[in-house]
């Protein structure tokens, strides 16, 4: 009985993450205002990886920043463990689209950067720094500068560094967008490594089906702008299996969310689905 009522009391667990019938308009001083998000609804759960899919221009950075609170939620809620966001936290932490490392500062100054702001002792912040420089696979470049780092090597650094002060929740935009196949395979397992190993909430943005498919637990497809959740797709395969691209499944799931973001596209060109 006990167990019964415990699997009852999972299933009624709130949601950690409430995106709760937000629009957003940009009002830019200049020219036409724009409607970037249009009721948009949202709940993720602790742990989860969930995959934000569409077309260039819907709005998924627009709905990162407004859960990482980067943006005011004007019309709608966000709410995080049931708390309002009010602005950015410590408890989100994001990987914008493009680096944004200091260039001024090395591998490890950039790390160690958001730790001292933490108001972490000295010596704890040095070893973190060191242990997040080693599992993204930068050892030996502690004292580089951005500069003298590939694209690859420049994101593992502005993930680690995010990782580093260990948020609950990790928004990452299009992380690996920049990056070459190769390196983006490699970063992609990366990734799923350190979320195995340091279990946390993940909203990962992107507008590449496969990865979205790889990656996630589930995808949310969003519509041509104004943007908003068209559907919501299962997307759980074994992460383990190095075949698993291969997978029959695994293709047609692919296949299905491809179609799927095909017609938004043609949407956002302004072409009409045949
Ligand atoms: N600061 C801004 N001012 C005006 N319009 C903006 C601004 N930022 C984004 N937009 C517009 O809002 C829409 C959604 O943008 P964005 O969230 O960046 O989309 P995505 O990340 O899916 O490519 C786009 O049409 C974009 O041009
Ligand atoms: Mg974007």
């Amino acid at each position: 009985m006990a167990a019964v009522r415990d699997a009852s009391a999972v299933m009624a667990a709130p949601a950690q993450i409430v995106v709760d019938g937000v629009s957003h308009l940009y009002r830019p001083p200049r020219g036409r205002a724009v409607l970037a998000l249009e009721r948009v609804s949202l709940e993720v759960q602790n742990r989860e990886f969930i995959a934000l899919l569409g077309p260039s221009g819907c709005g998924k950075s627009t709905l990162l920043y407004l859960i990482g609170g980067f943006l005011p939620a004007e019309t709608g809620a966000i709410r995080v463990d049931g708390n309002p966001v009010a602005g950015p936290g410590p408890d989100r932490g994001i990987v914008f689209q493009h680096f944004a490392l200091f260039p001024w500062k090395t591998v490890r100054g950039n790390i160690l950067y958001g730790l001292e702001r933490q108001g972490m002792p000295r010596e704890e912040r040095e070893k973190r720094a060191l242990d997040f420089i080693e599992l993204v696979g930068l050892s030996g470049f502690e004292d580089s500068f951005p500069s003298q780092l590939s694209g690859g090597m420049r994101q593992r650094c502005a993930i680690a560094r995010t990782l580093a002060f260990d948020p609950k929740i990790l928004l990452m935009d299009e992380p690996f967008g920049a990056l070459d196949a190769q390196t983006r395979g490699l970063m992609q397992s990366e990734l799923l490594r350190i979320w195995q190993r340091t279990p946390k909430t993940v909203i990962f943005v992107t507008h590449d089906v496969q990865e979205a498919v790889y990656l996630a637990d589930r995808v949310a497809v969003m519509s041509a702008r104004p943007g908003r959740i068209k559907t919501i797709v299962d997307t759980k395969f074994d992460k383990t299996d190095p075949h698993v691209h291969k997978a029959k499944a695994f293709v047609e799931k692919v296949d299905e969310l491809w179609d799927l973001v095909k017609d938004e596209a043609l949407k956002a060109q302004g072409v009409r689905a045949p």
